[in-house]
């Protein structure tokens, strides 16, 4: 019998990629998405798997309705990827945060416990909880030290997930996944606001985007990657939580000029701080501009991660790199702006 699997956050960036993953494995695929007045079904779309998925409302606030789904679902594992997601947001929503990313991971392995404990459990966690980071690189041993209420809430759900495997010997995993990003990644997050903007940029012969931290290092990936990651970690012998990464690190002007070069075009930066622009060579033009609003009142300034225990032990293979996930993404938005489906205004 095929096994059964429910993915919450089915609606996400990952949420899309795992779907596949599963579907291609044979897997029945529940996913759980989050009740509102249009419902994001673009990605699964996008990526093949929309009629092969069951959908279960779902509400990571609602102790009740996480119990029924698992009770009616009864799904062999269960992927937690629905989050508040956005770091910049959580500073300003950061009761919602915890509520959602930290105690409704409790309410969902408490109504796993209840529900049937022998349920397997992957945790979302993330590089972000390592925050103001204690060694470079980090490992599944480098201490915490969260920088944002998003980072605190993750890090709360991390060791809910670790108590209830040492308590209650439930096979709970986290990966703890840095920053993986595709075109299917939301149009906030820095990567895809780049990767968009410029090609509008490109296409419309002038334009500028606003952007905050220039200095800030990422260790970036491919979300099919880190996906297929996730899937192995649920199926080992033993639970065990990993990182996940690249090994690699970049900052968001390298990402500029990666992005920039997929499209012939060449960023020169001058001035620093909020004065800093980026000019392109051609024409002299500014296409990058600081702006301080999207400074955040903490910032995590480097992130590199170590996945050599994911490689080993998973035998985990990335298969896309840095260069060739930039060149993805630019392509992919070039294709949207042409065929007029990105937005012309964006709120972030
Ligand atoms: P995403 O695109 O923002 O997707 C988040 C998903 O969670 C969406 O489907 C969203 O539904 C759902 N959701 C939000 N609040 C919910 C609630 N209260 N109840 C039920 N569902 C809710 O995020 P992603 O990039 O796919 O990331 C997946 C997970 O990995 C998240 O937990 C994220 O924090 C974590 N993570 C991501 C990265 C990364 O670089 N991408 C790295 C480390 C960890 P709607 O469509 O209704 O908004
Ligand atoms: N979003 C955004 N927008 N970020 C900007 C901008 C901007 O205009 N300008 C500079 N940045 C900087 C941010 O300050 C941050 O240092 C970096 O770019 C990356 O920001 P995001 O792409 O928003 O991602 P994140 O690192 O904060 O969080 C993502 O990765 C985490 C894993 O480390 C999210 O996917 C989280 O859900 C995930 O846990």
């Amino acid at each position: 019998m095929a096994k059964r699997a429910l993915i919450t956050g089915i609606t996400g960036q990952d949420g899309a990629y795992l779907a596949r993953r599963l579907t291609d494995e044979g897997y029945q695929v529940h996913g759980a998405y989050r009740r509102s007045a249009s419902l994001t079904t673009w990605r699964l779309k996008e990526i093949g798997v929309l009629d092969d998925i069951q959908f279960e409302p779902f509400e990571l606030a609602e102790y009740n309705n996480i119990l029924r789904t698992l009770d009616r679902v009864q799904p062999d594992e269960v992927y937690n990827l629905a989050a508040q997601s956005f770091v910049g947001i959580s500073f300003e929503q950061p009761l919602y945060t915890s509520d959602i990313d930290g105690i409704g991971v409790a309410r969902l392995l408490e109504a796993i416990r209840c529900v049937d404990p022998k349920m397997k459990m992957y945790q979302a966690s993330t590089s972000e909880m390592f925050g103001k980071v204690q060694a470079v690189p980090q490992t599944e041993t480098t201490p915490f030290y969260p920088r944002s209420p998003y980072g605190v809430a993750k890090l709360y759900a991390h060791w809910m997930s670790v108590n209830y495997r040492e308590s209650h010997d439930m096979y709970t995993v986290s990966g703890i996944l840095f920053n993986h990003e595709s075109p299917l990644r939301g149009l906030e997050f820095v990567t895809r606001k780049i990767t968009s903007s410029l090609a509008r940029i490109h296409h419309d012969g002038k334009g500028e985007m606003q952007l905050g931290n220039l200095d800030a290092e990422r260790d970036w990936g491919f979300a099919g990657d880190y996906m297929n990651a996730a899937y192995l970690m649920m199926q080992q012998e033993t639970p065990q939580d990993f990182v996940i990464a690249s090994g690699r690190t970049h900052s968001v002007r390298d990402f500029v000029n990666a992005a920039a070069s997929a499209l012939d075009m060449s960023i020169e930066w001058e001035g620093s701080a909020e004065k800093e622009v980026g000019r392109n060579q051609k024409t002299g033009e500014v296409v990058v501009r600081v702006n301080p609003k999207f400074w955040r009142p903490a910032e995590v300034e480097q992130l590199l991660g170590d996945p050599s225990r994911a490689r080993k032990s998973l035998n985990w293979n990335p298969e896309v790199n840095f260069e060739q996930l930039v060149e993805k993404m630019v392509l992919a938005d070039v294709k949207n702006v042409e065929a007029g489906l990105l937005p012309s205004r964006t709120l972030e």
